[in-house]
């Protein structure tokens, strides 16, 4: 008897774990634990065994059907996660439901302007170079003679920091850093980020964007200024447009000047945008100061260059017809999905 027990149980605990569904499982819980499977038989024939058998058998019995209770129980557990599981991926993929839209986001529309001023540049030959946004009080200043008493170096007009740094004003420190590592000739823009502790209003924000023009070599003159000017803001605004300047002065060129364009609103009529003038300013320009050529050991006698600063911002204002610049820097979904 003991053995036939034996037999039985490992039966069970053999086929108990591979039965495929609830359904399957149930029809071997009748075979092995129901009223007529043999264990039940086997249970009721225990008063018939003889005084030392009975408890040894008894014991055996109930240890066997405890283990197959057990057993089952476990598999039912599992098999109900798996049939959860499979109502649930039944759901998921139902295919009668309707689409889920995929959101694509887009470019901010200041780096669209950004790469298309980089895509104008690199097409008239011109390099893309890059400097840090923290600087040096010598590279944002001094190399670019800006003199110690010079306004913009006020603590009320530059963010500087406690090491002794800054957060560079212009991205004009970058023609240095050009310029102390290569020999003309050279010919690079430099797009980039610039901080000045201007309070925000529709026209200033205290971060914005600009990019610097360097041109050096052999021969350059303002007329090359001009005409470089001249086609890129034709390029970027059409062909209505160009470029006039005005006498300025910058510490970094001599001479200086600012640039204006033909209002691309107006044709130069006269309107709101550019105040009934007919012209809308744009940056600064000029021939590099001999000085600051000195300041990076390249002969003065034999070379001379160009370089031009332009707000990215501003740009993009025009392109787009914005009249508030914190627009730009508020991440409004609303504002910024009109560029998609
Ligand atoms: N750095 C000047 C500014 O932020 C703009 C500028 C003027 C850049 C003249 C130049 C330049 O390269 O030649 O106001």
């Amino acid at each position: 008897m003991k053995e036939e027990i034996q037999t039985l149980r490992q039966k069970a605990l053999e086929e108990i774990p591979i039965c495929k569904n609830l359904k399957e499982l149930e029809s071997l819980r009748i075979k092995f634990l129901g009223r007529k499977s043999k264990l039940s038989f086997l249970l009721s024939q225990i008063g018939q065994l003889s005084k030392e058998q009975r408890p040894v058998i008894g014991n055996l019995l109930n240890q066997s059907k405890k283990e197959i209770e057990k057993q089952i129980a476990v598999k039912k557990e599992a098999l109900l996660i798996v049939k959860q599981k499979k109502s649930k991926i039944k759901r998921e993929i139902d295919v009668t439901l309707p689409g889920r839209p995929v959101e694509v986001g887009a470019k901010h529309p200041l780096f669209q302007v950004w790469e298309e001023i980089e895509d104008i540049f690199i097409s008239l030959g011109f390099e893309i170079a890059e400097g840090p946004e923290i600087e040096t009080e010598y590279y944002n200043f001094d190399a670019l003679n800006t003199p110690e008493w010079h306004p913009a170096r006020n603590l009320s007009d530059t963010f500087y920091l406690k090491n002794g740094m800054l957060l560079r004003t212009e991205t004009s420190p970058v023609q240095i850093r050009v310029m102390e590592k290569y020999k003309p000739p050279i010919r690079i823009i430099a797009p980039g980020r610039c901080y000045r502790n201007d309070k925000p209003d529709a026209s200033h924000s205290p971060v914005f964007h600009q990019f610097e023009a360097l041109v050096v070599d052999v021969g350059i003159t303002f007329a090359d200024l001009k005409g470089t000017l001249d086609s890129f803001v034709k390029r970027l605004f059409g062909d209505k447009t160009h470029s006039r300047f005005r006498p300025h002065f910058f510490p970094f060129t001599e001479p200086s000047a600012e640039i204006d364009i033909l209002c691309i609103n107006c044709n130069g009529k006269g309107c709101k945008l550019c105040k009934n003038t007919g012209w809308l300013e744009m940056g600064g320009a000029g021939m590099v100061d001999p000085k600051v050529l000195e300041e990076v050991n390249y002969d003065s006698e034999k070379y001379t260059g160009f370089a031009f600063g332009l707000g990215i911002d501003r740009i993009t204002m025009l392109k787009y017809g914005i009249s508030d610049i914190r627009i730009l820097f508020r991440n409004d979904l609303r504002f910024l999905e009109q560029f998609v």
